[in-house]
């Protein structure tokens, strides 16, 4: 009886896929035999998909072009074509544009025997056409709401060329300027990180993820990617419960409790055991303890290489073990499509396991609208429309302008007057179109970036020349992002060019800094200065003319001690997008103040990495008459510019800091702040706690609150910030979360060195 009703149960789900494409009618059919509910519908679903098709969902295979990993197993596209058409596909990477999307999904809802639409997923990092400034870089901001803003704008340009998913936010905390992918979460801190980690979940998914505007985030990379050792990439993790639960897990536990809808596993191995094989990880903490319901997609071929890493002898065990562990997808290893059939029929894999990673990511169909309309993303004339919406270029000009930091301003060189100046720019990077776009720009055209030469021609009250000095880059080698960038490193035969515009003119601009693919994934670096001959061209043009304003652009965090003592204005201008030259044109006229924060420590050297302002205080931490205490002979342990730092071209002046204890474990903490200056700005107002004494050591200083504030010259302005038994409290060795009794200081103040201080005691 039940296997005659399972035919027809069977019966009906096909020929009304195979009958009418629009969902509504399966949907309607299903509501006749099942519940309405999504959970009742993956439950009769489940229940005639055979073993084969469960696989399906679980694989995800790569578009035709465009690998962002080593050229994928099934590389064939006839093959690929077949997979699919059998249904043993159940997402697909790196294919956008509605009408791609379009083409594949009708395979998958039209050509196979149950008609399962297909996710789309792609890198959506920042922005997708309309390219937004590097995650780093909006992460300068502190600015919550543009940040969102900014996310949301991309889920709709995004989920216009047809895609339902973007493999971000990456979450990723780290501490190491030479790993490449530091341009791409929001740096080193964990609170800070996961407030902006929830941001932009929030900014891609919104409210509602059946809207064609929003897609499925993706939180990644789970875990610990951020602490390869020596910032190679892909290298080696091994730290300790301290630092897993207390710096890299917060992010990703605020985002699974926001409701993001997939988490991405992670290449490194984590104490021996490579993440995509954690059992520990993804069923123990993510799946259990946080009670995550959506799906975990592995990296690319991150199943397959668990036989690199020495933890399982093929890809048969691969998949065994990175399904048993909870890898629900599996992104290009053809582990699963290839192997994991025959591992539930030997007996080896209960079937259950692939229900519940199936039962994850139909839910995430579902809930994207999929299962009602296959083509809900697929609408060629909104895509036209919204591609390159003006709207998204205002928003992505307002982040640039307050990604920016200023780092230092002496005699107020900055901002530039706007009448009879005569400026001089020099650098490759101020006429590159391209690097200021950064990396992960897959679906955006080369040399769409305003330039800095293009964003000062827009003001006309001055003389502005340019001169390039020096090649960044080899000329015409290959740049893409499968390739390594040759960086010039000896021809300095236009320096005299660059020397000779510097010494007539009053004020030198020069942009220096890494080149868009110098930073990003499998971009480590083993040095940290500016690249190739840009250091000297710096120091000769400074022999010529001392009034230089460098304005870098990286995606990183770099080393530049001698522009710090010698020149007069810096500012950090990452990567920030389209509107680059724009952004930092307004800025260095004054026509915006700046307020960006650096997100992570800048290092005075190498040498000093990793540096971080929430370090341990050790044992020896300040001299005591002899060398024996925690230095180096040859280099302070201060940083250049300390995590939080950040000028502006008006002042800020805190006191008043009042701390109150006003319950069990809740503090109350006030501060006045005034705008000294002569102009108005804005300011990010930050708290700092110091736990004294604790059954785990506690960091010298924990950022536990923050506030952006604007004031109009020698206003004042009084903000509160509430402690409460999440800020106050830290996990122990066990992973358990405890507030512990004892004196804390408190620090207040516009960076991470605040000294107007106070303190107050937990019963
Ligand atoms: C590998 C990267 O680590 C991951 O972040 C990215 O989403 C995938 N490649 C897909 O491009």
């Amino acid at each position: 009886m039940r296997k005659i009703l399972l035919i027809f149960v069977t019966i009906a789900f096909c020929s009304c896929k195979k009958s009418n494409t629009n969902y509504q009618t399966s949907d309607a059919m299903n509501n006749i035999t099942v519940d309405t509910s999504i959970e009742r519908k993956i439950d009769s679903l489940l229940k005639i998909m055979t073993l084969e098709e469960k696989v399906g969902q679980m694989n995800q295979y790569n578009g035709f072009w465009d690998a962002t990993g080593p050229v994928p197993k099934k590389g064939n596209q006839a093959e690929k074509y077949e997979d699919l058409k059998k249904g043993l596909v159940g997402s697909m990477l790196n294919v956008r544009g509605v009408k791609q999307v379009k083409a594949l999904q009708k395979i998958a809802v039209e050509e196979t025997r149950l008609g399962i639409p297909l996710i789309f997923g792609f890198d959506v990092i920042h922005g997708f056409k309309t390219i937004a400034p590097i995650p780093l870089a909006e992460s300068a901001s502190w600015d919550l709401e543009i940040i969102e803003k900014s996310a949301k704008n991309a889920a709709e340009e995004a989920a216009a060329a047809g895609l339902n998913w973007t493999f971000a936010p990456m979450i990723d905390i780290y501490r190491d300027a030479r790993w490449g992918r530091v341009m791409e979460g929001g740096g080193e801190d964990p609170y800070l990180g996961a407030k902006i980690a929830v941001a932009r979940v929030h900014g891609f998914q919104g409210d509602d993820l059946s809207s064609s505007k929003t897609i499925a985030a993706c939180a990644k990379h789970f875990a610990a990617y951020g602490f390869i050792e020596s910032g190679r990439e892909y290298n080696t993790v091994d730290i300790g419960t301290s630092t897993l639960y207390n710096t890299v897990f917060p992010p990703f536990k605020e985002v699974a409790d926001a409701g993001v809808k997939t988490f991405m596993n992670a290449f490194n191995e984590l104490n021996g055991i490579p993440a995509t094989a954690d059992t520990f990880l993804q069923r123990e903490i993510l799946k259990k303890d946080w009670n995550f319901k959506g799906f975990v997609i592995s990296d690319w071929g991150s199943i397959g290489e668990l036989v690199s890493h020495g933890y399982a002898k093929d890809l048969k065990k691969a998949a065994e073990l990175a399904v048993k562990a909870g890898s629900d997808m599996d992104m290009e290893s053809s582990a699963y499509v290839e192997e994991l059939v025959s591992l539930v029929e030997e007996g080896t894999v209960d079937e259950k396991l692939l229900d519940d990673a199936v039962r994850r990511i139909l839910r995430v169909k579902y809930e994207l609208g999929l299962f009602e309309d296959p083509y809900r993303y697929c609408n060629e004339q909104n895509e036209q429309e919204v591609t390159g919406k003006k709207q998204f270029h205002e928003d992505a000009l307002d982040i640039a302008k307050k990604s920016i930091v200023l780092l230092k301003n002496e005699n107020d060189l900055l901002p530039i007057k706007k009448q009879g100046v005569k400026v001089a720019i020099i650098g490759a990077l101020a006429n590159d179109k391209t690097s200021p776009l950064g990396n992960w720009r897959l679906a955006a055209k080369e040399g769409t970036a305003i330039s800095v030469v293009e964003g000062f021609q827009k003001y006309d009250g001055n003389s502005v020349n340019y001169a390039k000095g020096a090649d960044l880059v080899i000329p015409n080698t290959e740049i893409s992002m499968v390739q390594e960038v040759q960086v010039n490193t000896t021809d300095t035969s236009e320096f005299g060019e660059a020397l000779s515009l510097a010494k007539k003119s009053d004020v030198v601009v020069m942009v220096l800094g890494e080149h868009g693919m110098q930073s990003g994934e499998a971009r480590s670096r083993s040095t940290i200065d500016l690249p190739g001959v840009q250091q000297q061209l710096l120091e000769e043009v400074y022999k010529v003319n001392k009034n230089i304003v460098l304005v870098l652009m990286n995606g990183r965090p770099l080393a530049f001690p001698w522009a710090k003592e010698h020149v007069p204005a810096i500012v950090e201008a990452w990567q920030l997008g389209v509107e680059s030259g724009n952004a930092i044109a307004q800025v260095l006229y004054g026509d915006y103040n700046p307020s960006g924060k650096l997100p992570m420590t800048f290092p005075k050297s190498l040498g000093q990495v990793p540096l971080y302002y929430n370090h341990k205080n050790t044992g020896r931490p300040v001299r005591d008459g002899n060398v024996f205490w925690s230095h180096y002979s040859d280099e302070t342990n201060e940083p250049l510019y300390p995590f939080g730092y950040g000028l502006s071209y008006t002042q800020f002046s805190y006191d008043n800091l009042n701390v109150n204890v006003v319950g069990e474990n809740e503090v109350q903490v006030s501060v006045k702040i005034t705008n000294t200056g002569k102009v108005k700005g804005k300011e990010v107002a930050q708290l700092y706690i110091h736990d004294e004494y604790a059954s785990v050591t506690r960091p010298i200083r924990e950022l536990k609150g923050f506030e952006l504030i604007e004031l109009e010259p020698r206003e004042s302005k009084t903000i509160e910030f509430k402690l409460t038994e999440k800020e106050l409290g830290f996990y122990n060795n066990k992973g358990e979360f405890l507030v512990e009794p004892g004196k804390f200081n408190v620090f207040v103040g516009g960076d991470s060195k605040a000294d107007l201080t106070n303190t107050f005691t937990l019963k």
